[in-house]
């Protein structure tokens, strides 16, 4: 079994803080592997880190076996590493279905595969209802949906994806859990950053739990529900919805 992504040793200080230090993990090509922590862990940093948007102090980073540390943002997306961002991007002032169109520029010059691309989108996150709306006059969840679209409308070979669920209804998410559970048999692996926990435990083949920028545990949802150590950095942090949630 192989690794598409193998973070190593990687340290990272901003403002005389330490945000991630010796932080280690691999995701496994094809499979969906989330990132978990209290508030502040430095699951975003680790984000800006891996997709060239910030720049660990020491350590090393490998996408399909080539180091890509210090790598800029837009080589990487060209090699096939793309993600989403905490707050939504993408073109506003364009429909729903152009906006997944776009993307799908990125690998194919042929217009009608890449409608026919954004329709098999569209039908995926169950927005082809909104398809021909203007993308800004979506609410919040759908576009958060929409977002989600639109990266993998690229055809990424691993997808960092950054609280997607944060503000979705019941229903959106459902939709959600689905599309990313889809993903790896469409040949993209996933590493996932996720608030609502009971998400992340049905849909991770593996979870690495960080806490305070280090590695503090990491095995199956089974493993990380009754893990000591990661109760324990949860109570700690106060976190609303914590693991034992998840369990019910
Ligand atoms: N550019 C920065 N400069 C200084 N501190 C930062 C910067 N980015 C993040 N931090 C700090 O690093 C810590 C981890 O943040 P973050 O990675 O966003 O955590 P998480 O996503 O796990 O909630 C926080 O204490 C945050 O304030
Ligand atoms: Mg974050």
């Amino acid at each position: 079994m192989s690794n598409i992504l193998e973070v190593e040793r990687v340290n990272l200080a901003r403002g005389g803080l330490q945000i991630l230090s010796e932080l280690s993990f691999n995701v496994r090509e094809n499979h969906i592997t989330s990132l978990i922590g209290p508030n502040g862990a430095g699951k975003t940093t680790v984000f800006n880190a891996i997709s060239g948007f910030m720049k660990a102090d020491s350590g090393t980073i490998r996408f399909e076996d080539r180091v890509v540390t210090g790598m800029l943002p837009e080589k990487l997306t060209s090699k096939g590493l793309a993600r989403t961002f905490q707050r939504v991007r993408g073109l506003p002032s364009l429909s729903v279905r152009d906006n997944l169109v776009i993307g799908a520029f990125n690998h194919t010059n042929s217009v009608k595969a890449a409608r026919a691309q954004a329709d098999e989108l569209l039908e995926a996150l169950q927005l082809t209802e909104v398809a021909d709306a203007n993308a800004a006059s979506l609410p919040i969840g759908t576009r958060k949906i929409l977002e989600v679209g639109r990266v993998l409308s690229t055809k990424p070979k691993l997808v960092l994806l950054d609280e997607v669920m944060g503000g979705l209804g019941p229903t959106e998410v459902k939709v959600m859990v689905e599309f990313i559970r889809g993903l790896p048999g469409q040949g993209v692996s996933v590493l996932l950053v996720e608030h609502h926990m009971e998400a992340v435990m049905s849909v991770s083949d593996h979870i690495i739990a960080i806490n305070r920028g280090k590695n503090l545990a990491e095995g199956t949802p089974d493993e990380i529900a009754n893990d000591h150590g990661v109760i324990e950095a949860y109570l700690g942090g106060g976190i609303d919805d914590g693991i034992a949630d998840a369990e019910a």
